[in-house]
């Protein structure tokens, strides 16, 4: 069964090693190969101290059998900033249930939208969780994303 936390500080290392294995294995073609490499290298875990406060408090986790196999971060109250599941995982209803974690702390928050720069591997993902494009393909810090929101609803 899977368990949705907050993350934990002695957890932090893993959720890195999380985001470098995915983002390796499904985004590499999705930016300049500068910009690609430099995503890698801000999440080696050597910078583990300096990542903390970006993390703790903003993040959560998806744990099978206590194994962290999906993590996902906001900047509250209505941004999604990562999401990744292990690929070992994928198709197993993990992000979905990652998002709908986030939609209910969102709301808790007040939120009316969820705003997310979503990476093209993941756009089918999105729609299929209720979000819809809201302008053309984007350069982000030399990544491509595109812009996506999903409207919140509150009653
Ligand atoms: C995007 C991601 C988080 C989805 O996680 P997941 O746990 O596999 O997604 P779910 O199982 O909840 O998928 C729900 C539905 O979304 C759609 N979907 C998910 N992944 C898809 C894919 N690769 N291609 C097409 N549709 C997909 C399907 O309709 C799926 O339902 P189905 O399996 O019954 O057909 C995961 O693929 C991932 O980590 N990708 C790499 C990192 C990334 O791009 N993250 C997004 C950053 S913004």
């Amino acid at each position: 069964m899977v368990k949705i936390e907050n993350l934990k500080a002695d957890e932090l290392i893993s959720v890195l090693k999380l985001v470098q294995n995915t983002y390796g294995e499904f985004n590499l073609n999705e930016g300049s190969k500068k910009a690609v490499l430099n995503y890698l290298a801000v999440h080696d875990s050597k910078n583990v101290s300096e990542l903390k406060p970006f993390f703790l408090g903003s993040t959560f986790v998806a744990k099978i059998n206590n194994k962290l196999v999906g993590m996902i971060r906001v900047q509250w109250p209505d941004k999604i900033v990562q999401l990744f599941v292990d690929g070992n995982f994928h198709r197993k209803k993990i992000g979905t249930k990652l998002i709908k974690k986030v939609e209910t702390e969102f709301l808790k928050k007040n939120a009316e939208r969820i705003y997310i720069r979503a990476s093209l591997f993941s756009i089918k993902f999105y729609k299929k969780n209720g979000f819809f494009e809201t302008e053309k393909i984007q350069n982000y810090k030399g990544l491509k994303v595109q812009p996506m929101q999903k409207i919140l609803d509150c009653c």
